[in-house]
């Protein structure tokens, strides 16, 4: 079935795993959002270009499929650079015009900030997946460094980088992160990632029963 399926939310809620496991399920392609401001800030940063205060237009029109493909997207130089060159509305019109032709074909499971507002307003499922700060943070650092034990001061920063990384999400001018009226909202607090996609796949049969 040739699905569009917005999953939006704040930083290292899930919203990666649940759209590539929901797109397995459901014979989707999917394409994390995030990669494509990841790309464009560590493009600027190589070029002698500071994401914080120039302009990532040329850039963002220049990036290349494989840009994506670097395993070096996801540092914290990275994490705020594209937070950063997020805020401009030039860079922001070139990535929204790949994210509706990367759809528009066949459908597909799409995860960001603004998916389910601005990329696709008439989604057909619209998810906004969160979970709180404290949660998001020790999800992150296992994600980077394995189950061993997180360290509480460093637990407290990284959960005050997220904090700051999803204020200035939410507070910028265009496309800010929020929650689409019409999404389904998924507090993952006492979710593990499986019970997350089972509840994501009932909604999606329930709508779309076949
Ligand atoms: O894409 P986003 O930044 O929202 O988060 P992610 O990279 O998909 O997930 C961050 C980490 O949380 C991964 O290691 C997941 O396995 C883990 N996780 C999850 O995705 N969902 C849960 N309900 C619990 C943990
Ligand atoms: O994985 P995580 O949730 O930490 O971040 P990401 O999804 O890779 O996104 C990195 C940054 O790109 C975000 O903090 C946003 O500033 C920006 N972004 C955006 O503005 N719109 C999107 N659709 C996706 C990401």
């Amino acid at each position: 079935m040739r699905l569009i399926i917005a999953v939006d939310g704040p930083a290292a809620a899930g919203k990666g795993t649940l759209a590539k496991s929901l797109a397995a399920a459901l014979g989707l392609p999917h394409l994390d959002t995030g990669l494509l401001y990841r790309a464009v800030a560590r493009q600027m940063i190589l070029s002698g270009l500071d994401p914080a205060c120039d302009d990532g237009e040329q850039t963002a029109q220049a990036l290349q499929p494989e840009d994506l493909l670097r395993d070096d997207l996801r540092v914290p130089e990275i994490d705020r650079g594209a937070s950063s060159i997020a805020t401009q509305p030039p860079v922001r019109s070139a990535l929204l015009k790949r994210q509706r032709e990367f759809a528009t074909a066949s459908g597909a499971v799409i995860d960001g900030r603004d998916i389910g507002t601005v990329v696709f307003p008439d989604a057909d499922i619209k998810f906004f997946v969160t979970a709180s700060a404290g949660v998001r943070a020790l999800r992150r650092y296992q994600q980077l460094n394995g189950s061993e034990a997180c360290d509480k001061a460093v637990l407290a920063a990284l959960t005050a980088e997220i904090e700051a990384r999803d204020r200035k999400d939410a507070e910028r001018a265009v496309s800010p992160l929020r929650q689409a009226e019409d999404a389904v909202l998924v507090e993952t607090d006492s979710m593990d990632a499986e019970a997350v996609l089972a509840y994501a796949l009932s909604v999606v049969r329930v709508r779309f029963p076949s």
